[in-house]
């Protein structure tokens, strides 16, 4: 018999353009006790990632669309609330692949367990030290390959993903320009982060005006988060053998029927190489990047930002700033502790 009651989000049907409450209404349900090898994790934080809208939909993805009547499937860290592995006891918290829900049951050779005596935020193992700072690493180096003198442009580049690809690039000795949707997002990554230039591109008016100003010798690496119309300008302003790292379209998750790119021909002439990734490429190479994420940030080489909402009945009018732009870096929910 349980005693634990599950607060959760879940997937009633498939949103056309932004989710609401009646694709994604709340139930309480009985925690089932932990099969062997399984514990129950009480979750203390909730990532919220661009990622799950792609997830809501049944188009093609790079993981399998939500089943309908699942709960919204994201990462979650929680503490362990009732073990039934050799591995974790009561009280250990781990990293796991959970959903929009106060109690996650996971199998304990899935989860990753964390330290909460190293000295940084559990938080940060959902952002800089996790899925977006890794997307980062592995998305600007091994994808766009830049070199020190290079001209690095990046969309969203406030948030979560392209906050660290700037300073990354920095590192690397690249001039780097940002793209993002407020003034304030533009002085953080400028004045706080190191980017050379930063464009609103709210109040900008002509995209590709304002990347060819910003970029006077043009772009040698475009790090794609947003798709649309950013990106097909900034398809106009890539140099000779210019690469393209295509992290994300977040610009077109809510569009029915999203049209693509029209720019595609500056491939042909400026000899460019444009490639997609998903962080799950680059799975072997988990510790390389996260000891090198770490090594940076607690020399503080790089910084981050995150958004921290308390509480789980928050999740999706919060999930919807992503798309408004109206966070800045990591979303995340917490669950307080009592
Ligand atoms: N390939 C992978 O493995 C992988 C992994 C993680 C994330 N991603 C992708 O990386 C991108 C960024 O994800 P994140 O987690 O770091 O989120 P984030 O950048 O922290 O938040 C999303 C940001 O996107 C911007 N945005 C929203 N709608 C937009 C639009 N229509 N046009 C232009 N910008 C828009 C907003 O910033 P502004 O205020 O600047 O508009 C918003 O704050 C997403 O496309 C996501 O799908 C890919």
């Amino acid at each position: 018999m349980t005693d634990l009651i599950n607060r959760q989000y879940y997937l009633a049907s498939r949103p056309v353009g932004k989710p609401d409450a009646t694709n994604v209404p709340v139930r309480d349900v009985p925690v089932a006790d932990p099969a062997s090898d399984e514990v129950v994790l009480r979750n203390l934080y909730i990532s919220l990632d661009p990622a799950i809208r792609g997830w809501m939909g049944d188009d093609p993805n790079y993981i399998e669309p939500i089943t309908l009547g699942d709960a919204v499937r994201s990462s979650v860290i929680g503490r362990v609330v009732k073990s039934n592995s050799p591995d974790y006891a009561v009280g250990d918290v781990a990293m796991s692949l959970g959903a929009w829900e106060q109690y996650t049951t996971a199998q304990a050779i899935t989860l990753n367990k964390l330290d909460e005596n190293m000295g940084i935020p559990l938080s940060s193992f959902m952002g800089v030290l996790g899925p977006t700072g890794l997307t980062a690493y592995f998305g600007l180096l091994d994808v766009g390959k830049p070199k020190a003198g290079e001209t690095v442009l990046v969309s969203a580049a406030a948030g979560a993903v392209g906050s660290v690809v700037g300073q990354i690039a920095k590192m690397k000795g690249c001039r780097v320009v940002g793209m993002a949707g407020s003034d304030d997002k533009c002085r953080w990554i400028k004045d706080d982060l190191g980017f050379d230039e930063a464009i609103n591109y709210k109040t900008c008016g002509d995209y590709e005006g304002a990347i060819r100003k910003a970029c006077p010798e043009g772009v040698d690496v475009y790090f794609d988060n947003v798709g649309g119309d950013i990106m097909d300008s900034a398809l106009n302003c890539l140099n000779k053998f210019a690469r393209v790292a295509v992290c994300g379209w977040i610009s077109t998750y809510n569009v029915p029927n999203a049209p693509g790119p029209v720019n595609l021909w500056q491939l042909v002439a400026e000899s460019v190489t444009m490639q997609g990734f998903t962080l799950l490429d680059y799975l072997d190479r988990f510790e390389e990047g996260i000891g090198q994420l770490v090594q940076w940030l607690m020399a503080g080489e790089i910084t981050s930002r995150e958004e921290i909402v308390d509480g789980l009945d928050n999740v999706l009018p919060t999930f919807l700033k992503l798309f408004d732009g109206s966070n800045t870096g990591k979303l995340l929910i917490r669950i307080p502790e009592e």
